[in-house]
């Protein structure tokens, strides 16, 4: 396939070619970072008898190295490999337990296996061998054969047992189901789910970790102490985004169980990832780094037959760093660190102010790839419109008729992957709204214009969330990674993310253009705006699956 295609992106994760989905199995070990996704190695859309785990490795997580296939289809009956977690036991004589989910009997049933490395003394874990006691887990009483997938990484709880998380659905209901093993290839089963929801579906890829409670450190996935909360993270099929929860684990009554802070209410108020194209996310604890970091699959914004003539589908987030805010409410995401290595060329705005209407080139970078941090200086908050507590709602904001009434207080923010004209573009945007006593900002990416193309199918979302802001804070900073075909934003220092996919027609390569812009009818100021050209990552193929 032609790997100069203008979509293909310079720094975010893909395989050379074909599908990817779920990331799976992530993890650091003896200098080098394991990634594993979900794969077709036969073509670029997905294959629900054909998956396998690609795997790579990288020192940094941002070049990599492709290697072959780590996990395929090899016990008895299995005819897929689904995703799984690692869990790494450290120590002078280390061992790596990577579990995952199998299909058999051509994908009507999903059941657990294990997979271990062959050689722990090769630190790029090239070969994996399957446990002979396979298949450990099939679906208990109340959970669907054909909807029960995804273990997460273990835990050890205080008794010495370990513990494992795995989506199910039974009927309406979605559930993750607990499971405790003494050897991690026994397992047996508990009665009670660790968490269902009524009327939302499967439940996918369940992900349950501590969190410091001061400290923006990650912590291994075992520790249960008073310096830490916990969340728990799970994927809804049917409305295709991550939830999480912050709340209490507790492990020392007859009922294991977590109890979150809020419960689940299906409405915009939930805790997501990423309000964006984001989904299956997984977490690990990067021993290295002392940090945790979250990946995600990022879904194509077109048709599977785009996707078939592309050569490649699907996308992987840049690994993000996360902890705890201060507030304990909620996570805040930062790409991570090693990123910065490929900037170049920094442009430099400072206290540059935004009349309303205008709109502001930065010019001289490399606009189709791109990091652009900015920092905005907000006028007195007392100007902003004001909503009804019952008209606070993200997706209703976007609608025709509250987005054409002027605002006050924004939008303001940036135009990416932009035409020359700015016909073409994707518009990130902060608008704010005082409801009662409080403040509130209401953050978009919006990809209604992103591109001129007539292609059927290509989907152009509008994607919102609204977050509180504290009416002291003066300031609201945007951070935006713009590669080609994607734009991850952090908003407010990371306390809202929202991500898109977009295939612009015109606005691809030298042709890509950057813009500062305000719409709102009040000045803001651009306080500072720093943009970075960005270089391509260094993706090498080692072994033979790329030739
Ligand atoms: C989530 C998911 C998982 C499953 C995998 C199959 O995107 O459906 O539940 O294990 O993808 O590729």
């Amino acid at each position: 396939i032609n790997l100069e295609q203008p979509y293909r992106t310079w720094y975010h994760f893909q395989p050379k070619k074909n599908w990817m989905n779920d990331p799976n199995g992530p993890m650091y070990y003896k200098g080098f970072y394991h990634f594993f996704y979900q794969h077709n190695p036969d073509g670029a859309s997905f294959g629900v008898n054909k998956m396998v785990w690609g795997h790579s490795i990288s020192k940094d997580l941002i070049n990599w190295t492709h290697l072959n296939h780590a996990i395929e289809p090899t016990c008895a009956g299995e005819t897929s490999c689904f995703s799984g977690s690692a869990t790494i036991v450290p120590g002078e004589q280390p061992v790596i337990y990577m579990l995952y989910t199998g299909l058999i009997n051509e994908k009507t049933h999903q059941v657990q296996y294990l997979a271990m490395p062959k050689d722990l003394s090769d630190p790029k874990l090239i070969e994996w061998i399957k446990h002979p006691q396979n298949p450990l887990m099939a679906a208990p009483n109340g959970v669907e054969v054909g909807e029960f997938r995804d273990p997460s990484t273990a835990w050890q709880g205080k008794d010495g047992k370990w513990r494992v998380l795995i989506g199910a659905r039974n009927g309406e209901q979605g559930k993750a189901i607990l499971y405790r093993s003494e050897d991690f290839v026994n397992w047996i089963v508990d009665p009670n789910p660790f968490y269902a929801t009524d009327g939302t579906g499967v439940c996918e890829c369940p992900d349950f970790f501590p969190v410091y409670i001061n400290s923006t450190n990650g912590v291994d996935t075992s520790v249960e102490n008073s310096s830490v909360r916990h969340v728990f993270k799970i994927s809804y099929l049917l409305r295709c985004h991550d939830y999480y929860f912050i709340g209490k684990y507790v492990s020392d009554s007859d009922q294991e169980k977590f109890i979150p802070d809020e419960k689940f209410t299906g409405t915009w108020k939930e805790l997501i990832f990423d309000y964006g194209n984001f989904y299956a996310s997984k977490s690990f604890f990067d021993y290295a780094k002392n940090r945790r970091i979250l990946w995600a699959w990022v879904l194509e914004s077109d048709t599977k037959e785009d996707g078939i003539e592309r050569g490649w589908a699907g996308l992987q987030t840049i690994p993000r760093k996360f902890w705890l805010d201060e507030s304990g409410k909620r996570l805040l995401q930062w790409p991570i660190e090693e990123l910065e290595q490929l900037r170049y060329n920094q442009i430099n705005i400072t206290r540059e102010t935004l009349l309303s209407g205008s709109t502001l080139e930065v010019i001289g970078i490399t606009a189709s790839q791109a990091d652009v941090e900015v920092l905005f200086e907000l006028p007195d908050l007392e100007s902003a419109e004001v909503l009804e507590p019952s008209e606070v709602d993200p997706q209703e904001l976007c609608k025709e008729q509250y987005a054409s009434i002027k605002g006050m207080i924004g939008p303001f923010g940036l135009q990416a992957l932009a035409s020359e004209d700015q016909t073409e573009r994707t518009t990130i945007s902060f608008r704010i709204y005082r409801v009662s006593d409080e403040y509130k900002c209401l953050m978009i990416s919006d990809q209604t214009r992103s591109s001129s193309s007539l292609r059927e199918g290509l989907e152009k979302p509008i994607y919102a969330t609204i977050f509180d802001i504290d009416p002291n804070v003066k300031t609201i900073s945007l951070r935006s990674l713009i590669d080609r075909s994607i734009i991850e934003s952090f908003g407010d220092g990371g306390k809202v993310v929202i991500t898109s996919r977009v295939y612009p027609l015109l606005a691809i390569e030298k042709d890509a253009h950057l813009f500062v812009f305000n719409d709102g009818s009040q000045s803001v100021v651009i306080s500072e705006l720093n943009a970075w050209s960005m270089n391509q990552a260094e993706f090498e193929n080692e072994q033979t699956y790329y030739g």
